[in-house]
C-alpha cells in the first residue's frame, strides 16, 4: 500500500494506478462504517484510494476540530489489511497553504438542517471534496448515507460542476445496540451510550408509525421527541421530516421522505436518519 503525504506524491502515484479508481474520502479514525465503503470501492474498481484528512474548514470555531479523534497508524494498518492501493493523508498546510482563499459555495441545499446548525460546514465539505476529486481523479466516490445531507450536497455539487464521477451512497452501518457508527461515538460515556440508542429507536418508531398508516409529520415528530427526551442527557437540535431531494420539510408523508435528526447527548452531537420509501408499505 502506498501512502502519499503531499499532493504531488498523490498525483504521481495516481498516474500509475490501473483504472477504474474508487475514492473513499474520510476524516480517519476508521470504523466498520468506513471499512464497508472501502470494501464496496474495492469490489467495484480496479484501484482503491482512501483519503485520511480531518478537514479544518468544515468545523466551526466552537466545534471539535482539535479534539477530533485521530490515529494514523491504526488507520493505515486497517487499510493495508483491506488491500487499499493508495492512502492520501495530506497535512492541513498542504491542502490549505498560506493565502488559500477559494471556496465552493453550495447554495440553498447547504443552508438547511446541518447547514443551519453548523454555518459554513458544507462550504468546507464541498471545498475539500472538490480538491480531493481534482487530486485523485476517481471514477467513483463513496460516501455513507448516515450523512444524508452531505451526500445530497455532494451529488448536487458533482452534477452542477460537471464532475465525471459516479457518487455512490452506502447504507448506514450500526452497532448491535442500533447506534449508527461514528468516530464521535468515542466521546460517549457508558450512560450516554445508552441514551444514544434513542436516536435509532426514535427512527424505528417513526417507520413503524408510517407502516401503521400514520401520515401526519407533526404527529410522528412529536412521538419521536417524547421518546428522545425520556432519556437522560439528551437535547434535540432538530427532527426533520423532509423531501429527500430538496430537504424541505413536508407536512404529510404521502411520498418518499427523509427523516433525520441531530441530538446532543451530553456534549456530543450525533446525527442519524432513515428513509421512507415512495408508495404504501407492503
Ligand atoms: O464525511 C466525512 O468524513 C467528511 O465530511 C468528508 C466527506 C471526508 C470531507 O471531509
Amino acid at each position: 500500500m502506498n501512502v502519499a503525504r503531499s499532493i504531488e506524491e498523490a498525483r504521481r502515484l495516481r498516474r500509475t494506478m490501473p483504472e477504474s479508481v474508487g475514492l473513499v474520502p474520510t476524516m480517519g479514525f476508521l470504523h466498520e462504517g468506513h471499512l464497508a465503503l472501502v470494501r464496496r470501492a474495492a469490489a467495484e474498481n480496479r484501484s482503491t484510494v482512501v483519503s485520511l484528512f480531518v478537514n479544518p474548514t468544515q468545523f466551526g470555531p466552537a466545534e471539535d476540530y482539535t479534539t477530533y479523534p485521530r490515529d494514523l497508524e491504526r488507520d493505515l494498518s486497517l487499510l493495508d489489511a483491506e488491500g487499499v492501493d493508495l492512502v492520501f493523508a495530506p497535512t492541513a498546510e498542504g491542502l490549505y497553504p498560506p493565502g488559500y482563499d477559494s471556496w465552493i459555495d453550495v447554495g440553498e441545499l447547504g443552508t438547511r438542517l446541518e447547514g443551519a446548525a453548523r454555518p459554513g460546514h458544507f462550504r468546507g465539505v464541498a471545498t475539500v471534496v472538490t480538491k480531493l476529486f481534482h487530486i485523485v481523479r476517481p471514477h467513483r466516490a463513496y460516501f455513507g448515507e448516515k450523512d444524508a445531507q452531505q451526500l445530497a450536497v455532494i451529488r448536487k455539487l458533482t452534477d452542477d460542476l460537471d464532475f465525471d464521477i459516479e457518487i455512490v451512497g452506502c447504507p448506514i452501518v450500526r452497532d448491535p445496540d442500533g447506534v449508527a457508527m461514528s468516530s464521535r461515538n468515542t466521546y460517549l460515556s457508558a450512560r450516554q451510550r445508552d441514551s444514544a440508542t434513542a436516536l435509532s429507536r426514535s427512527l424505528t418508531l417513526a417507520s413503524d408509525m408510517w407502516r401503521g398508516g400514520e401520515r401526519n409529520a407533526a404527529v410522528i415528530r412529536h412521538a419521536m421527541e417524547s421518546l428522545l427526551l425520556a432519556e437522560p442527557d439528551t437535547a434535540i437540535d432538530y427532527i426533520s421530516i423532509a423531501n429527500p431531494d430538496t430537504l424541505l420539510e413536508i407536512p404529510w408523508l404521502d411520498g418518499p421522505a427523509l427523516i433525520s435528526l441531530a441530538v446532543r447527548v451530553g456534549k456530543t452531537r450525533l446525527i442519524d436518519n432513515t428513509r421512507i420509501p415512495p408508495g404504501f408499505p407492503k
